[in-house]
């Protein structure tokens, strides 16, 4: 039976580094016959351009009638004007909020390879192994009411005002919840929940449930830390965390962060999860970096590695998965790297280059 793998490439860099993750799964299927068909659909600005709207119908239901949905990145500066509804990030919210995607897994893995472009020391990154499971469909990503208003001030003078709200119900939680300690029962068996709960009542919920969870999961130890405090915690000494729990809008910025620990943005992948019912999706940490785009220098590794993480999760693959990145290790062994990581000394590639090393490399 054929696997049906929906392409998104989006804008910006995404074109390329999907086009590398596309060749690396190529390699991949000729070596283990998984039958994998490509269908590709446009999102964001391109479909925008194409269709009016950032997210079509049409590239819904290619997602939807997948196994797995491999992205790239949407967004460019030229659509900055646009209105809300019509920007591309809203497409890659939609798509989410569309697929149920609650589970963002994010995995910040430090390759010993890469420990030089590291800006911490190296004794402070070596051996860093987090997963960020970032809730994904929640907080003030997609709360209500939100907008920007006329409101009148005492004085009566008319002023604008933006709001947004921040808000988690206890089932959001618990099926997060679930995930994080699940995940780390199959690593070091430790959770530590983030939040800002000294300030925010919807953290001390999240804290709340977080704990009630715990307590189905007596194998593994759940710790608690203010988002404030982590971001520091993450640079000091990012080997004290195993599994970070956290909600949409703290984990993107954490995971931004914990990025810079593995030496480059370009580095890190993510998988999104849904209860099971919808295709799930795989995409980079990183944005569609329009700077970039077209001028062949972007890493395509976080993709790469993405498109590892759809062969473990939606194709429970993991021989298949861990090929990947025994090949992108050995790669990165021997000196090659991009731009983002290069160090003096090694060997400069394309983003072409690197992908065909990664490709040669997978056997
Ligand atoms: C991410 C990105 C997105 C997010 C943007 C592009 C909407 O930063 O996936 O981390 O904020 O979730
Ligand atoms: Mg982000």
């Amino acid at each position: 039976m054929s696997k049906n793998i929906c392409v998104l490439l989006g804008d910006g860099v995404g074109v390329e580094i999907v086009k590398s993750a596309v060749s690396v799964l190529e390699k991949i299927d000729s070596v283990y016959n998984l039958n994998l068909k490509f269908n590709y659909a446009p999102i964001g600005g391109r479909c925008y351009e194409e269709t009016g709207v950032p997210l079509s119908e049409k590239t819904l239901k290619c997602a939807l009638e997948s196994d797995a949905v491999l992205l790239g990145a949407v967004g460019d500066w030229k659509y900055d004007k646009l209105a809300p509804e019509l920007r591309p990030e809203k497409a890659l919210l939609g798509i989410r909020k569309k697929l149920n995607l609650f589970a963002n897994l994010r995995p910040v893995k430090v390759f010993d390879e890469l420990l030089f472009s590291s800006p911490l020391k190296s004794e402070i990154a070596k051996n860093t192994d987090i997963m960020i499971v970032r809730e994904l469909t929640g907080d003030v990503y997609f709360g209500e009411p939100r907008g920007i208003e006329i409101k009148k001030t005492l004085d009566n003078r008319e002023i604008k005002v933006g709001f947004n709200n921040m808000i988690y119900d206890e089932d959001e939680i618990r099926r997060i919840a679930h995930v994080a300690f699940k995940s780390a029962q199959k690593r070091k068996k430790r959770v530590c929940c983030v939040d800002k709960a000294n300030v925010l009542d919807v953290s001390r919920l999240f804290r709340e449930v977080a704990g009630e969870v715990s307590k189905e999961y007596k194998d593994v130890e759940l710790s608690y830390m203010y988002v404030d405090n982590c971001a520091m915690q993450l640079v000091l000494n990012p080997r004290q965390f195993d599994v970070i729990l956290t909600g949409n809008i703290f984990g993107d910025i954490l995971s931004d962060e914990a990025s810079t620990i593995c030496g480059s943005l370009g580095m890190l992948p993510s998988a999104s999860l849904s209860d099971g019912n919808t295709p799930f999706m795989y995409e980079p940490i990183h944005g569609s970096a329009p700077d970039l785009a077209g001028k062949n220098v972007v890493n395509p590794i976080a993709t790469i590695l993405s498109a590892a993480m759809m062969l473990n999760y939606s194709f429970d693959n993991i021989l298949a998965s861990q090929n990947i990145t025994r090949a992108v290790k050995e790669v990165l062994k021997e000196g090659y790297r991009t731009k983002d990581i290069y160090q003096k000394g090694d060997e400069l590639c394309t983003t072409t280059k690197i992908t065909e090393l990664i490709v040669d490399k997978i056997r």
